[in-house]
């Protein structure tokens, strides 16, 4: 297992909550990796902080690096599909979070997902539509 993040501060806390993985300093839009080495590619709730160009580089570099099959999988922020939770969520990006999640929230990702070359993509939406996990094929 390998883990990637552009700050010296987030590795060293990954290292030590996960002591026997790789872990490798760089941006996720230009990953040092080759083509089609990976199974499998998971980012947890960080490509709302990406701006839109950065965004669709990173979806590209994933689709490079994974082999032919392999998975890509993120979860993050979702345009609520249950107004009860519309509040919550605009509270909590107002408070804490900039336009990118914003703009997040607003990009239809399994489009974006096709475009980029992926085969199949399935989106599963978890409070009140507020999150998704997606899963892409290559
Ligand atoms: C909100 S945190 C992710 C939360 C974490 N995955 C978790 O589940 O607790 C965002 C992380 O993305 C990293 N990051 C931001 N821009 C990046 C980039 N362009 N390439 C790689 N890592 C980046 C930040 O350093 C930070 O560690």
């Amino acid at each position: 297992m390998t883990g990637l993040d552009a700050s010296v501060r987030s590795l060293d806390r990954a290292r030590q909550n996960v002591p026997t993985a790789q872990f490798v300093e760089g941006f996720a839009e230009e990953l040092p990796f080759p083509d089609s080495s990976f199974d499998l590619i998971h980012t947890s709730v960080a490509l709302h902080e990406m701006q839109p160009v950065q965004l669709r580089e990173i979806l590209q570099q994933a689709h490079r690096v994974l082999k032919p099959d392999g998975i890509f999988t993120f979860v993050d922020f979702h345009q609520p599909t249950n107004p009860i939770f519309t509040p919550g969520l605009s509270l909590f990006l107002f408070l804490f979070e900039t336009e990118t999640a914003w703009n997040l929230i607003q990009t239809d990702l399994v489009k974006l997902l096709t475009e980029i070359g992926f085969q199949e993509s399935k989106q599963t939406l978890h409070a009140g539509g507020s999150l998704q996990v997606v899963q892409a094929k290559k």
